[in-house]
């Protein structure tokens, strides 16, 4: 397995460019299920996770090729040839159960295993389930498999989430593409992957309205056509790597960044003393005076603070003036990176879903394990702030969604390296 050592200290200058979102690409490589037409990706994230959706695609039926290394993804899904998504898949990456709308407004049958837990949470698929058992779905669970049936297709419906969760968002608004008549998601998820799914599903011939805000319409089509589809900008890497200054002084201008896409954490970035800059090509960050200052955080759906930037935010308060408080409201257990940061020196209390972050002077380089994707890339950023080496193990979690993170960071002055165990 794979490590990253970062020796800290280093200021950093330059630019970063920002790859397409990891989260919308895996929402929009499974509508290649919906059509028999081909759908193109443009400017799509080189990640693990993408590969890995690329093989649960293949092996239901798509036909995919990837070219300029990666950034253009081609697929056709003619003729299904299972409706399966086994375990195996499902279990290393939860958001393969994103075939399941898909499956069922294509083939009206579907069996999806049960993701299962994960490292932040246990992460149940009831409002999937609610979601499309209200467009006519029959679906029950069997030896940790939904079993799901559309009799004569899905119908159109009123249908109401009880969280805004994005992917049962993603779920029912494929499945409603389909289906017959009008369906309306309430309290749907606003995150601008769904404003995404939807331009990319409108491309293809789909008729929906209102993404972007809680109520979507979607008027189902007989069948959807070919499109080719930019990935919007990936909103969380951008936020990560607009933080890395605050840790490092110096300058970055990270290329494709959009105030747009990432409101709420700017705010807070503000609050902290971090200035950001809109230029031509993106966004400019830079620390104000030597130490960023303590905020409040608590994450919430978009238009709120994200989830996935907690762990990023917190590594900076670690060294921040003052006293931090954070509440991670989204998922229940999301504090695995503090453990890990008190390693380094941080001084951190967490209390169920309550932390506390006292800002210390200075962190320690020290040997920290990732735990899941967003903690793996704020030990890297804390370690680029401490005094020695730090070692972060388990890096794979890192690979799953940051593009050759120790590229991206030396390119700007960082002194990083990864080891091959
Ligand atoms: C998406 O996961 C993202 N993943 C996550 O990013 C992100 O943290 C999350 O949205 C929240 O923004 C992808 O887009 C691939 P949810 P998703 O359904 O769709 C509970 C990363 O680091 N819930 O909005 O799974 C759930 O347990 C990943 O890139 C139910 O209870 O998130 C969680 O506590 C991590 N029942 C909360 O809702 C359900 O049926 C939010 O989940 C579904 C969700």
């Amino acid at each position: 397995m794979d490590s990253i050592i970062v020796r800290g200290g280093a200021e950093l200058r330059g630019q970063i460019p920002i790859a397409g979102a990891k989260n919308a690409c895996l929402a929009l490589m499974p509508a290649t299920l919906l059509s028999e037409e081909p759908l193109t990706l443009t400017n799509a994230p080189r990640l693990s996770d993408i590969r890995t959706m690329t093989q649960l695609l293949e092996s239901l039926g798509a036909e995919i090729s990837s070219m300029q290394g990666g950034k253009v993804i081609a697929m056709s899904t003619h003729d299904l040839a299972s409706t399966r998504a086994d375990y195996e898949i499902v279990r290393k990456m939860r958001a393969s159960n994103l075939v399941l709308g898909p499956l069922l407004a294509r083939a009206h049958e579907a069996v999806v295993s049960l993701p299962g837990g994960c490292a932040i949470g246990a992460r149940p698929m009831d409002i999937h389930i609610e979601a499309l058992t209200a467009l006519g779905a029959e679906i029950e669970l069997k030896d940790g498999y939904l079993h799901a049936l559309a009799r004569g297709g899905l119908r159109g419906n009123r249908v109401k989430l009880r969280f805004a969760s994005v992917g049962a968002t993603e779920n029912v608004l494929m499945a409603a593409t389909l289906a017959k008549g009008t369906t309306l998601i309430e309290n749907a998820a606003r995150e601008p992957e769904i404003v995404d799914l939807a331009r990319c599903l409108r491309a293809m011939g789909a008729q929906i309205s209102g993404e972007g805000s809680a109520t979507i319409e979607v008027q189902g089509v007989d069948r959807l056509g070919a499109a080719t589809h930019r990935v919007v900008t990936d909103r969380i890497e951008l936020g990560t790597y607009m933080l890395a200054p605050a840790f490092t002084g110096g300058e970055v201008e990270c290329l494709g960044g959009e105030i747009g896409l990432i409101g709420a954490f700017c705010e807070k970035l503000d609050a902290a003393g971090i200035d950001v800059t809109e230029t031509e090509a993106g966004l400019k960050v830079k620390l104000r005076g030597d130490r960023p200052r303590a905020v409040d955080v608590t994450t919430e759906p978009f238009p709120g603070f994200p989830t996935d930037l907690q762990a990023q935010m917190m590594a900076m308060l670690c060294t921040a003036t003052g006293t931090s408080r954070l509440e991670e409201k989204i998922f229940e257990n999301r504090f695995m990176h503090a453990p890990e940061l008190m390693r380094m020196g941080a001084r951190i209390e967490v209390q169920g879903g309550h932390a506390t972050v006292t800002g210390v002077d200075r962190l320690k380089g020290a040997q920290v394990m990732a735990t899941d994707l967003r903690a793996s890339v704020s030990l890297i950023l804390a370690g680029l702030a401490a005094e020695g080496e730090t070692v972060v193990n388990r890096v794979y979690h890192l690979d799953r969604g940051y593009e050759h993170v120790e590229d991206k960071l030396s390119a700007v002055g960082a002194r990083i390296e990864r080891v091959s165990a």
